[in-house]
């Protein structure tokens, strides 16, 4: 049986000393707490192991179609067809694949965003694991200090994610060409870059310091009516965050493998 102790640790102050209750079991949680964060954990996991395969795999490319995780495509090694607006500023200089170059700034987005962050320290710190469980840890330093503190670098990426966001429009609409660059083709492919393209731009600007671009230090709304606005519709988008994450991180990979079945010729033409 779990027994509950009344005396407060020492050092505490009066207040918490009287509400808080010492347990000993790790959880009175009967319920399955643990498979969130396990499901979590798996996802998240084979989230990474696919971004990182992918910016090695050279398959990114077939006409009309570029793998998101590769986009955009800076370098000369790219093919001609894949580059950004026909431009590779890179030149020949970078010597690794292309999505290596592009990966960190989807990647930290996501990384520093502030749902993500509760996830992964839930799922891989337990730090808790759920809430009324027990962590291992022994001591809570907050994200005030090195070296979670870098995690403020969110706003510098949520800038270069919107950048990412219009480049994988763009290339959605390049998705209604033909293989031959002939306007007026709708293709599985087609549907699932712009399905994707809009799951991407909507998680973009549901971000936490979108909505706090758009009027977070505003004192008076009535002043600023379009900031408003603005502000209103991002804070509607804001309160699904979490499941756009999801979505918008599932329909990436799906665009993505979908494209390199099609480049390497699994998934052919005119059904691609
Ligand atoms: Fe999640 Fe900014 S808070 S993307």
């Amino acid at each position: 049986m779990t027994q509950i102790m009344a005396g407060p640790p020492a050092g505490e102050p009066a207040t918490q000393r009287k509400q808080r209750a010492q347990i000993k079991a790790r959880t009175l949680r009967t319920d399955r707490w643990w498979l969130a964060p396990a499901l979590t954990f798996a996802a998240l996991t084979a989230f990474v192991i696919y971004g990182v395969w992918a910016a090695f795999d050279d398959s990114y490319f077939v006409e009309p179609y570029i793998a998101p995780f590769s986009s955009p495509c800076l370098t000369t090694a790219c093919d001609e067809g894949a580059r950004f607006l026909g431009w590779a500023p890179v030149g020949d200089w970078w010597p690794l694949p292309p999505g290596l170059l592009i990966l960190a700034l989807p990647g930290g987005f996501r990384l520093t965003c502030y749902y993500y962050r509760k996830s992964y320290y839930r799922s891989f710190w337990m730090s808790p694991p759920a809430c009324a469980v027990n962590e291992p840890h022994s001591k809570y330093t907050g994200e005030r200090r090195f070296p979670l503190v870098i995690q403020n670098v969110h706003r510098y990426f949520f800038y270069a994610a919107i950048v990412i966001g219009l480049i994988l429009t763009y290339d959605a609409v390049l998705a209604f060409r033909d293989e031959n660059g002939n306007w007026g083709h709708v293709g599985l492919g087609t549907i699932i870059l712009v399905v994707n393209a809009i799951l991407i731009m909507t998680y973009t600007i549901s971000c936490h310091s979108c909505r706090h671009i758009t009027a977070g230090r505003l004192n008076h709304f009535s002043r600023h009516p379009l900031r408003y606005k603005a502000w209103t519709f991002i804070s509607k988008l804001n309160a699904k965050h979490q499941q756009l994450a999801w979505a918008s991180m599932i329909s990436v990979v799906v665009a993505d493998v979908y494209v390199r079945l099609v480049a390497k010729g699994i998934v052919a033409f005119p059904f691609a």
